[in-house]
């Protein structure tokens, strides 16, 4: 007999009902969403509202000036004399141009090579492992801590640096918010860290940018045409051109914005941030969890395992995406509302959301409704992938998709290839929001 999630919920007193809302999407998010699709697909808890169908969290997430990041505000620097980063800001002119620029720097193109550096770096340590490895903090934090480094080429750091950093933005702005239920003494713990990383990484992104600055000018300037002149005797020689090392900094501060673009260096300074934040634990988190789904399921990780050595990584690659809809970093987006909004009209669910409130969009829920897959409780690998809302949806949609999207299948398919892969214990979150412990052997 299927639990009855909304008797319980309507039952318990007003103080106990956001708490048991928050455990069951914890600890059992899809017959609850299930609930919530058919019975209540608009829940208005006393913390927040919850939007479980999928046409209504996709409806919601495409206004983004009425369901707005401003819960994010506070988090990522916004001061009266400071616009801070561009994920706080909702469809004005910061977001539409800084999103834009980003995405043209991280050029999709240099997906082949930034899949061959985590291939490379993900075998390299998993074959210093020799077999025996905890693969959150030595594999699954590490190697997009590579990435960022090599890649968008925030280098000369210690890389537990680099993580702390993220770690702690991370769990400020995702996992410290009003509906979090922190303690306030956690609530304020967690805040001053993060405060304390963010000043630190400050710190860092200045004299990085210096020196990015000192040597993309000088050589540019003074090699680059002893380079031109070597590149005519390579073309001649059919050899591919010589080129300065390149990196996602390095190429912002060698693109020339005029100034009424409104580009200048120190905007991209916050954005050379915003790369490392984004990065690093989602991309721990997906890897961990994925990698627990498959090993905690025989019959699919039989299939996962021979995806894992093909070549063609087309089947791992749905295989891990597909996974992922079961085990998402989180089951849900949030967003407060600047106005009073009515969702859903016309139906027998229309509900106005009050300015103010805030809002969770169940982008968990609305990849297992039913307007979105067929049969969406069966795992399947040949799915529409543009109802996966894995990286977000609409105009705050993931700017790292396309990197993570190669990253974390080739992360896991790494793993998976080990012969005779096993875990000895459970994975452990160590009551945090993020997994922090999980030991694999291997032969
Ligand atoms: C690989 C490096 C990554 C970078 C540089 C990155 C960066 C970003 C940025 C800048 C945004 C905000 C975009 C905006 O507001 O317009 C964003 C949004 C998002 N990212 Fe990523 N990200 C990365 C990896 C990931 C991974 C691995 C996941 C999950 C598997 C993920 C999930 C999301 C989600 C769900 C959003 C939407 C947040 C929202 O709508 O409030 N990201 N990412």
């Amino acid at each position: 007999m299927t639990k009855n999630y909304l008797e319980q919920y309507d039952a318990a007193a007003e103080e106990d009902k956001y708490p048991l809302v928050q455990k069951w999407m914890k600890t059992e998010p899809l017959p609850f969403f299930k609930q919530l699709r058919e019975e209540r697909p608009i829940l208005v808890s006393p913390q927040c509202t919850l939007i479980a169908l999928f046409t209504d969290v996709r409806d919601s997430l495409q206004m983004p000036t009425i369901f707005t990041t401003a819960l994010y505000k506070p988090k990522m620097g916004v001061t009266d004399t400071d616009p801070g980063y561009l994920m706080a800001h909702d469809d004005d002119a910061l977001h539409y141009r800084e999103k834009s620029i980003m995405k043209s720097m991280l050029n999709r193109d240099d997906i082949p090579r930034i899949r061959k550096l985590i291939r490379d770096s993900a075998k390299e340590i998993l074959d210093d492992a020799k077999g025996n490895i905890e693969i959150v903090n030595d594999y699954c934090r590490m190697v997009p801590a590579i990435m960022v480094q090599e890649y968008f080429g925030l280098d000369g750091i210690n890389r537990k640096k680099l993580l702390k950093w993220s770690y702690w933005n991370q769990y400020n702005t995702f996992h410290n918010q009003p509906f979090d239920l922190n303690s306030e003494t956690r609530y304020n713990e967690i805040v001053d860290i993060h405060a304390q990383c963010s000043e630190e990484l400050a710190q860092y992104v200045t004299i990085l940018m210096g020196r990015k600055l000192v040597t993309v000018y000088l050589k540019d300037r003074f090699l680059g045409k002893a380079l031109s002149f070597i590149n005519i005797f390579r073309k001649i020689a059919r050899k591919p051109d010589l080129e300065f090392k390149d990196d996602i900094l390095k190429r912002m501060i060698r693109s020339s914005f005029a100034p009424q673009v409104d580009f200048p260096i120190a905007r991209v300074g916050t954005n050379a941030g915003g790369l490392l934040i984004g990065s690093v634990e989602t991309t721990s988190q997906a890897v961990s969890q994925v990698i627990d789904y498959f090993l905690e399921r025989p019959e699919i990780l039989q299939e996962a395992k021979a995806a894992a050595i093909d070549t063609n990584t087309t089947k791992i690659d749905c295989m891990v995406w597909e996974a992922l809809r079961f085990v998402p970093i989180s089951p849900y987006l949030f967003r407060q509302m600047s106005v009073d909004y009515t969702i859903a009209k016309g139906t027998d669910h229309e509900t106005t959301i009050l300015a103010g409130t805030n809002v969770l969009q169940l982008t968990q829920s609305a990849m297992f409704d039913e307007y979105s897959y067929e049969n969406p409780e069966e795992f399947d690998s040949n799915r529409n992938w543009y109802h996966n809302f894995n990286f977000g949806f609409a105009s705050h949609d993931c700017l790292g998709k396309y990197v993570g999207m190669a990253m974390i299948p080739e992360m896991v398919r790494q793993v998976l290839m080990r012969n005779d892969i096993k875990a000895t214990g459970k994975m452990d979150y160590k009551d945090g929001p993020f997994p922090e412990e999980y030991n694999l052997t291997w032969k």
